[in-house]
Parts: structure tokens; C-alpha cells; sequence
């Protein structure tokens, strides 16, 4: 595996909450979350379908209920191991997975669509507000 697209262990992810990192896709920053399952590890964009602007996780994990992983903003739940929302007000979208690898105990970013860029949040958001910042309207 390449070093370059080393994220974090497997150890650092938390069971109950979420692992927060930053890709890169061309010029543009990205978030991306990485979830623990049973058997592995998943990683998703840092969005709630309903409204995109809005992270799942705000820099300290993401809220886990019941096993799915809720936006805090209006309730929604997504299954944790797909990202497929059960319920809330954009039940039936899925949050689009980045493709990632475990290779002894280390997660590795395996998207052709991304590189790696650190661990954290991409320092584009507010980290003291859950509100819709940098909202473009486009
Ligand atoms: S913004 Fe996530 S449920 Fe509305």
C-alpha cells in the first residue's frame, strides 16, 4: 500500500461515532468520514442528502443511535455499513461512499477520485457552529 494514502488504524476509528478526514479532488477539498463495522471499515462523504451543506460530522464524530448514523440537523438516520437513510426527510437517499482498504490493521484510501490529504476537517468550515456555513446557493 502507498504511504501517501495512509489515513489512520483501524484502532483509531471509534465504534459509537465517527473518523474524520480530508480528500483531495483536483483543486478542491473534500470531507469524508470513516465508520467501524463488524468486518471492516466504510468511508462517506461528510454530507446529509437532504440538505448538503450540512456534515454529518461537525469535528467530534458523528452522532450514532441504534447503530445508524443520525444528522444532528433535523433527525435523519443512515444505515451505518451503506449510508442508505432510513428515515428523515431524505429517507431512501444514500450518502456516496469513497472507496477505502484495510491492510493490517491501517485504513487506506483506495478512490481513484481522491487523494489523500490529512486527517481532520479540510478548515473550510466553522467548527463552532452546526449551522449551513459557506452555503453558495448554487
Ligand atoms: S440536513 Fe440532515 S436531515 Fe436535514
Amino acid at each position: 500500500m502507498d504511504e501517501a494514502s495512509r489515513i489512520t488504524t483501524v484502532d483509531e476509528i471509534p465504534e459509537d461515532s465517527s473518523f474524520l478526514f480530508t480528500v483531495r479532488d483536483g483543486f478542491d477539498l473534500e470531507e469524508a468520514i470513516l465508520v467501524r463495522l463488524a468486518d471492516g471499515v466504510v468511508a462517506f462523504e461528510n454530507y446529509c442528502p437532504h440538505w448538503t451543506d450540512v456534515r454529518l460530522d461537525t469535528g467530534s464524530g458523528a452522532e450514532m443511535r441504534n447503530d445508524e448514523l443520525v444528522c444532528t440537523k433535523h433527525g435523519a438516520t443512515f444505515e451505518r455499513d451503506t449510508g442508505y437513510c432510513t428515515y428523515g426527510p431524505c429517507e431512501g437517499a444514500t450518502v456516496d461512499e469513497i472507496d477505502v482498504t484495510v491492510a493490517e490493521g491501517v485504513v487506506y484510501l483506495t478512490d481513484d477520485d481522491y487523494e489523500f490529504e490529512q486527517t481532520g476537517p479540510s478548515g473550510d468550515h466553522d467548527l463552532s457552529s452546526r449551522g449551513r456555513i459557506g452555503f453558495s446557493g448554487n
